[in-house]
């Protein structure tokens, strides 16, 4: 897979800390003078946030299909692409992904058992070389996830309706990508303080800056 330099994304299911991680990524990298951007996927340009609506209305549990929605999330990424993350690459600027295209892996691939194999060939054409030099998995178990997102008492969405077994799936999906491609995927232990997360985080992602 070809990778592009200073492109980073953050992976984990529900409760793993993503954001956290990414507001303290942020914070550190934009004191040392690096100039960021920050997206979440599906979405982060107009379009994609639209066509995150449709993945995760509840409205279309059971209906959609799932090649419509892995063909959706990569609709919604091909657009972020080319009118955020290329433009930003190369402004020389950092940008980093609440999530990227080892969502799909994970979650199409694993969690829907579409097979790693046609999440990929399909990545290869949305992205086009425009790919996460390193991306970060928190893993977390199924458990601990619930335990976290029972307490935010939001309304789940269309995938967090999905039960444990899913998320299972996704989770071993995760564990997978770090196995295959330790090149450009780290997972690291989640279920620690954001300071000790945040301390392995920051060493992978300074080693390729
Ligand atoms: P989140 O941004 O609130 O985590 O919501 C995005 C949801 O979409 C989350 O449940 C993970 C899921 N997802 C996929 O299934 N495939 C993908 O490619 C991406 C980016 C997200």
């Amino acid at each position: 897979m070809q990778t592009a330099k200073r492109f980073f994304s953050l992976e984990g299911i529900d409760g793993s800390g993503k954001s956290t991680q990414i507001d303290m990524l942020i914070s550190a990298l934009e004191a040392e003078g690096f100039s960021v951007v920050r997206l979440r996927e599906p979405g982060g340009a107009k379009i994609s946030e639209r066509i995150r609506e449709l993945l995760l209305d509840p409205a279309f549990k059971g209906i959609m299909s799932d090649d419509t929605e892995l063909l959706l999330y990569n609709a919604a990424r091909a657009q972020v692409i080319k009118e955020i993350i290329r433009p930003a690459l190369e402004a020389g600027k950092v940008v980093i992904a609440d999530r990227f295209a080892w969502s799909t892996y994970a979650y199409q691939g694993y969690g829907r058992n579409l097979g790693a194999k046609k999440v990929q060939s399909l990545t290869e054409i949305t992205c086009d070389g425009c790919f996460p030099e390193l991306t970060v998995v928190l893993d977390l178990t199924v458990e601990a996830s619930r335990a976290r997102t029972a307490k935010r008492g939001a309304a789940p969405d269309r995938l967090e309706q999905e039960k444990a077994d899913f998320f299972e799936r996704v989770r071993q999906g995760y564990l997978a990508a770090a196995r295959e491609f330790p090149d450009c995927v780290s997972a690291i232990d989640a279920n620690r303080t954001p300071e000790e997360v945040f301390a392995d985080l920051y060493t992978l992602v300074k080693a390729r800056l």
